[in-house]
């Protein structure tokens, strides 16, 4: 059993108390963990090492419990990573919005690819940096989608099909971010050639699993939560490697950061901290 770092996110829980408590709720047996779950509002994370990328995944991310509590998020609920919790923005939030304002744009069009709920549509507005951006959502999850739309008519929000070319032509956007996506797809490097293809300028890649030393792997995240169960494969990357294959597309490393979320794997000695990418096109393509 593997939590990640705001896996137990309640506000009277210290950072401390969290790694403390993160090996021995591990211990736990299932109906004690369901019950601590609950209390504490928060989810509980394990991760499988997997041969290969599944071709199937039932309860993936455009199954029942995925798409549940995506939409409370859009009705304005409470977001499963607690990302709005108290009207303060969680830090993953800090990290991505800090990364978009480092491209100094005043203006800008924007796609949030991966956009889940579309909180970012809202983020951006409220944030005096990025007030006046654009922005266009992106999702594989129709339903997600669709809740979006209803909710918000005045906004663009696509429907996107795993390994297929993106609905945009080439250069449409200043900014292309995935905040925690890529990971989530069984050819990161295609959708990376994809969003070099459809940006003039600027790509993030923000809560990307990156390891120093470990080759990269394939895991299985198994995700319980008030809402049900939810399976994914997830890339682990090498940072060699992912670098690597960014300067392949044309891009150039503006900045890289180290996130606040981070998980460790049983029996495996490097931890696992997400990383976020600010890259640019190359200075002669622009
Ligand atoms: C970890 S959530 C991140 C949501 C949001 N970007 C955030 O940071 O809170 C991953 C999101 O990526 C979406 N997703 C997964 N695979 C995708 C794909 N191939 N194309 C587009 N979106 C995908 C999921 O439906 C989900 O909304």
């Amino acid at each position: 059993m593997v939590l990640d770092g705001e896996s137990l996110a309640h506000p009277l829980l210290t950072n401390q108390m969290k790694q403390l408590a993160t090996p021995l709720f591990g211990s736990v047996d299932r109906s004690l963990r369901r019950w601590l779950r609950r209390r504490l509002n928060g989810y509980a994370i394990e991760y499988d090492r997997l041969e290969s990328w599944p071709a199937v995944v039932p309860r993936g991310w455009t199954g029942p419990a995925a798409t549940a509590r995506f939409e409370v998020g859009i009705t304005g609920g409470d977001h499963l990573e607690g990302i709005q919790r108290n009207c303060e923005w969680a830090p993953v939030v800090r990290d991505t919005v800090n990364a978009l304002e480092r491209t100094g744009l005043a203006q800008a069009q924007v796609l949030d690819y991966g956009c889940g709920s579309g909180l970012y549509r809202e983020i951006l507005k409220k944030n005096a940096d990025t007030s006046a951006w654009t922005y266009v959502g992106a999702d594989v999850n129709p339903a997600i989608v669709d809740a979006c739309r209803r909710r918000d008519t005045e906004t663009r929000y696509e429907l996107v099909i795993e390994d297929l070319p993106l609905p945009f032509p080439d250069a449409t956007f200043d900014v292309v971010f995935a905040s925690g996506v890529i990971q989530n797809v069984a050819h990161p490097e295609a959708l990376l050639a994809e969003f070099r293809r459809i940006t003039r300028d600027w790509v993030l890649l923000s809560r990307l699993p990156v390891r120093k030393f470990s080759a990269p792997a394939i895991y299985l995240q198994t995700v319980w939560h008030k809402w049900g169960q939810e399976q994914h494969p997830i890339h682990v990357f090498r940072r060699n490697e992912l670098e690597a294959m960014i300067l392949r597309h044309g891009l150039e490393i503006e900045c890289r950061d180290h996130g606040v979320e981070c998980f460790t794997v049983p029996c495996e000695l490097e931890p696992v901290p997400h990383v976020s990418y600010l890259l640019r096109t190359r200075q002669d393509d622009r």
